[in-house]
């Protein structure tokens, strides 16, 4: 199966169990493609793209937007993390967030930054991480059912 296609199966189960990553659920498999079909115009200019592989599948994916401003040529953010539900709680996410952080490292990026819905598994866990919390925004985003709520921003620093 092409790539797009397979990011998207795993983009539509992340969306599709709840989660908050700047989508509605139900997400349509059309709406999953042209979302990596944008990504893929970026990727390697300055979005890196790793993704996670269990039998044939894509299971998870992260990506490390290195800032292209001049006065931050130090910095990166981490988007998009997933997981597919049925490979959680494997370290699936470990492996994704370690690759992108020695590569950001590698590569002169020296403070990490994200953000995140507050109350999410994903907060907890960049709390457990390390990550140091800066603060939330009330009522940011609207989550895959449609509610607004607040976003944790976190950062880094490697
Ligand atoms: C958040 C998410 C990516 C985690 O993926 P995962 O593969 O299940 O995570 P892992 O199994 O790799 O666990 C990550 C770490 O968190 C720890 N952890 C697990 N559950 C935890 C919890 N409830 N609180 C704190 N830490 C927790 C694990 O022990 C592991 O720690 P380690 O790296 O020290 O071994 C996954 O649940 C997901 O895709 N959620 C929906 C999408 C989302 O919210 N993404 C974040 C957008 S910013």
């Amino acid at each position: 199966m092409a790539i797009i296609r397979r990011v998207a199966l795993l983009l539509q189960d992340v969306v599709d169990g709840g989660a908050s990553v700047g989508f509605h659920a139900p997400l349509s498999a059309g709406t999953a493609r042209q979302y990596w079909e944008g990504v893929r115009t970026i990727v390697e200019d300055n979005v890196f793209l790793w993704v996670a592989e269990a039998n044939g599948v894509i299971v998870g994916s992260v990506q490390l937007e290195f800032s292209r401003k001049k006065n931050a040529n130090h910095r990166a953010e981490i988007q998009k993390m997933l997981v597919s539900r049925k490979y959680r709680e494997q370290g699936v996410a470990s492996q994704l967030m370690e690759a992108a952080e020695i590569f950001a490292a590698e590569n002169g990026r020296t403070l990490l930054v994200l953000d995140t819905q507050v109350g999410s598994k994903a907060e907890s866990i960049y709390l457990h991480w390390g990550w140091i919390p800066v603060g939330q925004i009330p009522r940011y985003a609207t989550s895959s059912d449609g509610t607004l709520h607040a976003t944790a921003y976190f950062y880094k620093q490697l």
